[in-house]
């Protein structure tokens, strides 16, 4: 997964919360830097051949031992950073000017770097991608297909829960404009008859993901691929990395696809490994994927299953799909979709009274939802102009059939979850 690159800056990390921030800070100065804790031998940090070293430790805690083994081993410049006084700034003098660092680091570079490495990796062999139409595993598509054209086969699986167009689009991007093979299957009806009558919302997540699976696996038996292709991104890295050894430490576990079966046996080609979300959107875009796929905003995996709350019905899905897109239409047109983290319509199965051509309308409701987070832990309430709002709630019910109602949820999390359910 990780390879050797010219002048390498390493953060060793003793507990430190925001080291992550200070990585994509350094790397945005075009300097390559990785994070490792401090539990890494040291003998492994100095194969990356780092031109220094910065160890970043909460001033809370006390200084490790391990902190001196470093200190005295590892032969090149040192800096000590504490989380209360974790500055950039300090960190990048300290890279030019005690490291020698240029700044060379360029996803120009990195790309090349990848589709060698890809080409190498896989041979004459083929690759099976699942597709979910989300920035990373299109922008892993995209570098995948570049290395090795057509050994690459993506699958992409409509399981009834997409947005407006989105089946559509996937399939202009990927085999239309970029010649891929693409393996679509529709699914919808698979997954929304095991849906129905199912409210639960975690239950419905099992359900999807479930079927999702099986699915796939189904699809990608037909590939006959030794090599599975996954838009797996640092971070994804970073958090199922404990930091002190200790497996409760890890944040987020890192699964292959939605957690294929292991016995499955694939080998894992996984070119985004090494980058952060906004290096792998410059990728996408070096690489030619259209920006509206590029600057999407996160879409959960279990999609308008867990955005159509309770019973999941078609029916549903066609009013939630109507007014999403309608939503979107207007944060875009507006410039407030590039403003939000996640902006999104969910629907409510709550029936009032609504007029329409001047008839009583008894229809349901949908609720709008726009929020703004660093980390999706904790999220505020952005606050949009009141004329888009209401723009949205009148177009809404005159052009979706069946809704006579929108709310605006300005419940900020906590209390409540970004979705709804
Ligand atoms: P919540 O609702 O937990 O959402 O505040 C936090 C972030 O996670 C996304 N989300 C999911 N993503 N599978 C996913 O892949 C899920 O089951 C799921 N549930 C929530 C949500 O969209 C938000 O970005």
């Amino acid at each position: 997964m990780i390879k050797k690159t010219p002048q390498t800056v390493i953060l060793l990390n003793f507990g430190c919360p925001d080291i992550q921030q200070l990585a994509r800070a350094i790397r945005a100065n075009h300097i390559y830097t990785m994070v490792m804790p401090w539990t890494t031998p040291l003998a492994r940090v100095m194969q990356e051949e780092p031109v220094g070293l910065i160890l970043c430790r909460d001033p809370r805690a006390q200084e490790h031992p391990r902190e001196k083994e470093a200190f005295q081993k590892a032969g090149v410049p040192i800096l000590c950073l504490e989380d209360g006084s974790l500055d950039a700034q300090a960190a990048l003098a300290f890279c030019r000017e005690e490291c020698g660092c240029q700044g060379l680091w360029r996803m120009e570079a990195f790309l090349e770097e990848a589709v060698q490495e890809v080409r190498q990796q896989v041979g004459d062999k083929k690759v099976v991608l699942g597709l979910s139409g989300g920035v990373d595993s299109s922008v892993a598509a995209a570098l995948i297909h570049r290395a090795i054209g057509k050994q690459l086969t993506c699958v992409f699986v409509n399981h009834g829960l997409l947005r407006l167009g989105e089946p559509e689009q996937v399939q202009s991007v990927f085999r239309d404009a970029f010649d891929m093979n693409l393996v679509y299957v529709d699914a919808s009806d698979r997954f929304l008859d095991k849906l129905l009558g199912v409210t639960e919302p975690e239950r419905k997540r099992k359900i999807i993901g479930a079927e999702f699976i099986q699915v796939f696996a189904e699809a990608a038996a037909k590939v006959d691929a030794p090599f599975l292709g996954q838009g797996s991104i640092y971070p994804d890295f970073l958090e199922s990395i404990p930091l002190d050894g200790d497996p409760k430490g890890v944040i987020k576990s890192h699964h292959n696809v939605g957690g294929l079966p292991e016995k499955m046996d694939f080998q894992l080609v996984e070119p985004l490994a090494r980058l952060f979300k906004d290096e792998v959107r410059e990728v996408g875009r070096l690489l030619g994927l259209p920006p509206v796929m590029i600057d999407r905003q996160p879409f959960p995996g279990p999609s308008l299953g867990v955005r159509c709350v309770g019973e999941v019905r078609r029916e549903y899905l066609r009013m939630l799909r109507e007014a999403d897109a309608i939503f979107t239409e207007e944060l875009r047109a507006s410039g407030w979709y590039a403003k939000t983290w996640q902006a999104f319509a969910a629907f409510l199965p709550v029936k009032s009274v609504g007029m329409h051509e001047g008839q009583r309308r008894y229809g349901y409701t949908i609720a709008l939802r726009a929020i703004q987070t660093s980390d999706a832990v904790t999220a505020q309430v952005v606050h949009l102009p009141w004329d888009l709002l209401e723009k949205v709630a009148c177009r809404i019910p005159q052009e979706v059939e069946g809704i006579s109602r929108v709310v605006f949820d300005c419940t900020p999390k906590p209390p409540a979850t970004i979705e709804w359910e």
